[in-house]
């Protein structure tokens, strides 16, 4: 791959963006109350306070936690009585330099109109990986990042991209024998990644400060179902769509999709391994509950990853002969056709161990 990486979800308000096929994550973030809550609960002693979200993203998403970070932060000072004068809540949204910071910017005008007086909001964008520094040092009092944080800093595992080891094959027996390689390669890109992360937030936040994150991860340590990892699904349609002809197995046999979903032990080990944060509470809510179930149709879960993937694949892919669009709507259909059998992905889901990791931790004093 020549170029760098586009990272972004799809941009504006159109049919296929992120702003409209993001209402999956959208449950994710609000299953997160509870633990913002309680985050909220431990921190409001003073005045004012500065929350970021980090992997904002762009559209109804982009201020979930935000909002659920305001309204308990002034329903805890409503508890306790404080006096005037207003507090004040500093809210500061990060993703990478080519997210659609324009739509951002204007959510966060508007949300600051629909606020009211207290607290008195200040808002501003960061871009920049939060792979990296993004803010002054203990300068934050809680982080919050949802559906981001599985996207690795890099556009592929060091280890694959040095051996030129592809991640998956269309033949079924060769993706078997190179399973380990490539799952261990994953894990130790995101161990990097995640570590670095924890180190970034340990400088930033101030001492007993809060983090309230939720990535895509796995329910067990097991890695034997094909379909373990996020990226997984979207490799198996694109590999469908070479079956087809639609893509050159060479060009997919290049395409490392920069995700990967770390199990409750794997995380856990990591944190206390980098040893700046306490793990306060843990979770690893089902996937397959009756609420969420609801909202897993094929066509809504086709769209979704379109929305999350488009930019990469077309920037890998190319166009087809029916224009850039035409690779992607291939896409869908050929997804949807997969997933056509009444109850077939409900099943695919169930059968394999995916799972979001909700984990809510806080800085140590010294
Ligand atoms: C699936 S979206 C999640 C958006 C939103 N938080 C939500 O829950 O719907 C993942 C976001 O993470 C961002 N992202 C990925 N890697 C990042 C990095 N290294 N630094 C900052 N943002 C990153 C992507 O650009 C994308 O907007």
């Amino acid at each position: 791959m020549a170029s760098k990486q586009m990272v972004h979800m799809n941009r504006g308000q159109g049919e296929t963006s992120y702003a409209r096929n993001s209402i999956l994550q959208n449950a994710e973030q609000n299953r997160m109350r509870p633990l913002i809550e309680d985050a909220i609960a431990d921190l409001v002693c003073s005045r004012s306070m500065v929350v970021a979200d980090l992997g904002c993203s762009s559209g109804p998403n982009a201020l979930a936690l935000a909002s659920i970070a305001v309204d308990a932060f002034r329903r805890r000072r409503l508890a306790l009585r404080r006096p005037p004068p207003p507090a004040e809540l500093c809210v500061l949204l990060n993703d990478l330099p080519d997210n659609d910071f324009a739509t951002v910017v204007k959510s966060l005008v508007e949300f600051k109109r629909n606020n009211g007086d207290e607290p008195v909001l200040l808002t501003g964008v960061v871009p920049g990986s939060f792979y990296g520094r993004l803010f002054a040092a203990e300068s934050l009092h809680l982080v919050c990042s949802s559906n981001s944080l599985h996207w690795l800093s890099e556009q592929a595992p060091q280890d694959l991209k040095m051996k030129g080891i592809p991640p998956y094959d269309v033949d079924a027996n060769v993706r078997r024998e190179r399973r380990a390689v490539v799952v261990g390669a994953y894990a130790r890109q995101f161990r990097k990644d995640f570590i670095a992360f924890l180190k970034m937030r340990a400088v930033e936040l101030v001492p007993g400060g809060r983090m309230v994150l939720s990535l895509a991860g796995r329910r067990s340590v097991d890695v034997a179902s094909e379909l373990t990892h996020a990226w997984e699904s979207t490799a198996m349609i694109l590999s469908d769509m070479v079956t087809m002809g639609v893509i050159d197995k060479e060009k997919l046999e290049t395409f490392y999709i920069p995700i990967y979903g770390p199990s409750e032990e794997e995380i856990r080990q990591i944190i206390q391994e980098e040893g700046s944060f306490l793990i306060r509470e843990m979770q690893v809510p089902e996937l397959t509950s009756v609420a969420y179930s609801a909202l897993i149709t094929p066509a809504r879960v086709a769209s979704m990853l379109r929305a999350a993937f488009e930019p990469i694949i077309v920037q890998h892919f190319g166009s087809t002969e029916s224009g850039e669009e035409g690779i992607m709507d291939e896409f869908v259909r050929t997804a949807e056709r997969r997933w056509s059998l009444e109850g077939s992905l409900q099943d695919e889901l169930a059968q394999n161990p995916r799972g979001i990791l909700h984990v809510s931790l806080e800085k140590k004093l010294s």
